[in-house]
Formats: C-alpha cells, sequence, structure tokens
C-alpha cells in the first residue's frame, strides 16, 4: 500500500489553492511530501530557499507534512522515497491535456511511479501561481488567492522588477 503522496510543483508562489488540495490530501495519505522543484525549466520570481521557506512557515504547524526539493527527473526522486505516488490537482480539462501527458511520461520513464489526480475545488479552479503573479504585476488585488506574507513579498519582488 503506499501511504505517502510526493506532490511536486514549482510553487512559485504557492497558492490557496495548492494549501486547499494539502488539507484535502492529508484525508487520503498518511503523509504528504512537497517537493518543490529546483528547475523546471521556468524561471522563477522566488529562488527555491525562498519558496521552501515559504512551504515551510505556512506548514509549520502540520508534521505530516515534509517540505523538500528535488532537481532533475521526478521519478528519480520518486524511486527514492518508499511507498509513494505522485500526486497532482487537476483545475480544468486545459490541465488534463498537459497532466496526462507529464503522468505518462514519468510512467514511462518508471513503471513502478503512479499518479494520483485530485480534482481541484471549483472555488480555486481559475487560480494559478502564473496568473497570481500577472494580476500583482499589474497592481491588481489577489486578496483571498494566496497567504499574505506570500503576497506582500510577491509585491515588492516584482515592484523592483527582480527574479531568480
Ligand atoms: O507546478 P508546475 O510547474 O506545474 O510543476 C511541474 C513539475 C515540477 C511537476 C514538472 O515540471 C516536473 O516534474 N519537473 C521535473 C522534471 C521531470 O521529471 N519532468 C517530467 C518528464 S518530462
Amino acid at each position: 500500500m503506499k501511504q505517502n503522496a510526493i506532490y511536486p510543483g514549482s510553487f512559485d508562489p504557492l497558492t490557496n489553492g495548492h494549501i486547499h488540495l494539502v488539507s484535502r490530501a492529508l484525508e487520503i495519505f498518511e503523509s504528504l511530501t512537497l517537493a518543490v522543484a529546483q528547475n523546471s525549466g521556468k524561471a522563477k520570481v522566488f529562488s527555491l530557499p525562498e519558496r521552501l521557506a515559504m512551504l515551510e512557515r505556512v506548514f509549520q504547524k502540520e508534521s505530516r507534512v515534509f517540505i523538500e526539493s528535488f532537481d532533475g527527473l521526478l521519478v528519480d526522486f520518486v524511486r527514492k522515497k518508499r511507498d509513494s505516488v505522485v500526486l497532482r490537482g487537476i483545475r480544468t480539462n486545459l490541465d488534463f491535456e498537459y497532466e496526462l501527458a507529464l503522468a505518462q511520461a514519468n510512467r514511462h520513464l518508471s513503471r513502478d511511479v503512479e499518479t494520483v489526480f485530485m480534482l481541484t475545488d471549483p472555488e480555486f479552479s481559475f487560480l494559478s501561481s502564473s496568473m497570481i503573479r500577472e494580476i500583482v504585476s499589474l497592481g491588481g488585488s489577489t486578496q483571498g488567492m494566496l497567504p499574505d506574507f506570500i503576497e506582500e513579498a510577491l509585491r515588492e519582488r516584482l515592484k523592483k522588477g527582480e527574479s531568480s
């Protein structure tokens, strides 16, 4: 039996959609490993240590959530863990195309790796890190979309026009 779910992502930044999925996944799995991708091919607003620190802060009271980073292929990270499946959230049919390809590529790379999908709650189905970055960079409100301290850090970072 698989007891741990590995929830991989860029988390640039972590959103309330991610947080909600984590809380629901904890109803199903004994533990959850949030695996922050060091290099997922996209330019980042926040560095890896910054993203890890944000996740650590948000989940500090949750003893069943573990924060780690990985570099290279996800399947290599998953193989090193015991009793783990990959967990990904699906918001819309647009996500499905991408997630299907990702899961199948991972399965092609390693037959041992199973991916489990959870459907995002409708409340969060429009929410993405990239949309939040765009709204903040254009001066809009992202109230309720991400933790306040992350929103502040994002506003500060995008004001300066910096990225990692
Ligand atoms: O939050 P994201 O950006 O949608 O997460 C994508 C992520 C990090 C899960 C994906 O890009 C990934 O697994 N990257 C690691 C490299 C890899 O294993 N790619 C899959 C084989 S093509």
